[in-house]
């Protein structure tokens, strides 16, 4: 079958969802009422998602949930979590809890510096290029006095731009690397219409300022902002005497230590164990900048670039036992932003922010690094203590449950089996079916 189509945008939403439901479903009727059951019933809310995008035919729903408890300097905050994962937002609040009551979370923020760069190639001599950079630098900042200027006013803008000599790479390969603060937005606008404004001066410069020899050429390839931003940092830490780190599943504290900062040194030096270490400080990292509208591939794409940053991957995360006292620390670049994008325009996401108290960037960085770190916590507490499987398999059960669509009665007895016997996919599933059997 040739399922391609034109002009595919341009179709009503009505031709677009009878176009996919015709085109890949046997029974078009039942895709079209999955697709309707999920548009909100307040039109204009619909609306306004249906315009996010391109072509939506529905929304796809991911939980929010909450963590509370988490004492954060010395400041209780409720974190809102978008996640679809089940076990995240339990394994996130346990962590809180447990943290609490033992001095809770210290955050600091390191430095909230942007990069952007204009690449471009250049075959003259390297020596001229560096003396005309040096002359029209004060260019790049005139001319773009128009998009920054109410930056400056929140205490932004472009800090530097420097001239990088990259031919050592690639052929003529040269690059303007610019640095910039843009305090509580994320920035990415603000950069890639300053950057596209430095690519406009530095060809029009280079033709008043005749840089260009007979034959040589200067070409700009790109420009755009990068998402692997290592100084715009934050750091987040949990520490407590060693005997404080007991309770019941921690009945050895020392042991448990001990245990625990092996776990993270092995993600420290083994990189196969540091991407599924990294990944469990992602799953609370994500949930909050998802739940918080901002951009999580930009996020996932910077941290795991830093977890690379010594040339192997490696954990995100540190641990360490000193004088009797444990500590267990991350430090991760974030871009994120408290206002502008999604934060203003999409209920929801107002809405967590709400919750958080409407944070600064650097205060959601803190928030964000902390829901990382305590989800790590929390993986490495199960994986050197329980297994992990434990807590994951009792949040599945529900997922199985609501698989086969229990009645209430099924479920208060599916669960309270299951409270007592080990939770399988194929034990699930045989307890549900003799429960159906003898019910017949
Ligand atoms: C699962 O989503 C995350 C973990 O695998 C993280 C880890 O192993 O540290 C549990």
């Amino acid at each position: 079958m040739n399922n391609a189509v034109a002009g595919f945008s341009k179709l009503s939403k009505t031709e677009k969802i009878n176009w996919i439901a015709e085109t890949y479903f046997s029974n078009a009727e039942e895709a079209l009422t999955i697709i309707r059951n999920y548009w909100n019933s307040d039109e204009k809310l619909q609306q306004l998602h249906d315009e996010f995008i391109e072509n939506t035919i529905t929304n796809l729903y991911i939980p929010l949930g909450i963590a509370p408890n988490f004492l954060i300097n010395g400041k209780y905050k409720t974190i809102p979590m978008a996640i679809e994962e089940s076990s995240v937002v339990a394994a996130a609040s346990k962590a809180a809890k447990y943290w609490a009551s033992r001095g809770g979370f210290k955050t600091t923020i390191i430095d909230t510096e942007k990069i952007g760069q204009v690449h471009f190639t250049y075959s003259g001599d390297s020596e001229k290029l560096h003396a005309f950079f040096d002359r029209i630098k004060p260019k790049f900042f005139s001319e773009t006095q128009s998009i920054t200027k109410n930056m400056q006013q929140r205490g932004g803008g472009i800090l530097d731009i420097k001239l990088k000599d990259k031919r050592s790479l690639l052929e003529h390969y040269y690059q303007l690397h610019a640095t910039f603060e843009t305090k509580d937005s994320m920035g990415a606008n603000f950069i890639n219409s300053c950057l596209e404004q430095f690519a406009a001066t530095l060809k029009e410069e280079a033709q008043n300022e005749k840089l260009l020899a007979d034959g040589e050429k200067l070409e700009v390839i790109m420009s755009i902002l990068s998402n692997y931003v290592p100084n715009c940092l934050v750091r987040a830490e949990v520490s407590c005497p060693i005997e404080e780190l007991a309770e019941k599943h921690i009945t050895n504290p020392q042991e448990f230590a001990e245990r625990f900062l092996q776990a993270v040194q092995i993600a420290e030096i083994e990189p196969f164990r540091a991407v599924t270490h990294n990944k469990g400080i992602m799953n609370g990292v994500d949930a909050v900048v998802l739940a918080t509208g901002n951009d999580f591939r930009a996020v996932e794409a910077g941290v795991h670039a830093y977890a690379s940053k010594n040339g192997q991957y490696a954990s995100l995360s540190h641990a360490k036992i000193e004088n009797g006292i444990f500590s267990f620390w991350l430090e991760i670049p974030l871009a994120l932003g408290t206002v502008g994008g999604l934060t203003s325009l999409h209920p929801l996401v107002k809405f967590c922010l709400e919750i958080l108290e409407n944070p600064s960037a650097k205060e959601l960085m803190e928030i964000v690094a902390v829901a990382g770190l305590a989800q790590n916590f929390a993986a490495l507490r199960s994986l050197t203590t329980t297994g992990i499987q434990e807590g994951h398999m009792k949040m599945h059960l529900n997922n199985i449950i609501n698989q086969f669509e229990a009645t209430d009665e099924e479920r208060y007895l599916i669960k309270a089996h299951f409270k007592k016997t080990a939770v399988s996919h194929s034990a699930v599933v045989e307890f549900i079916e003799n429960l159906r059997k003898q019910t017949k």
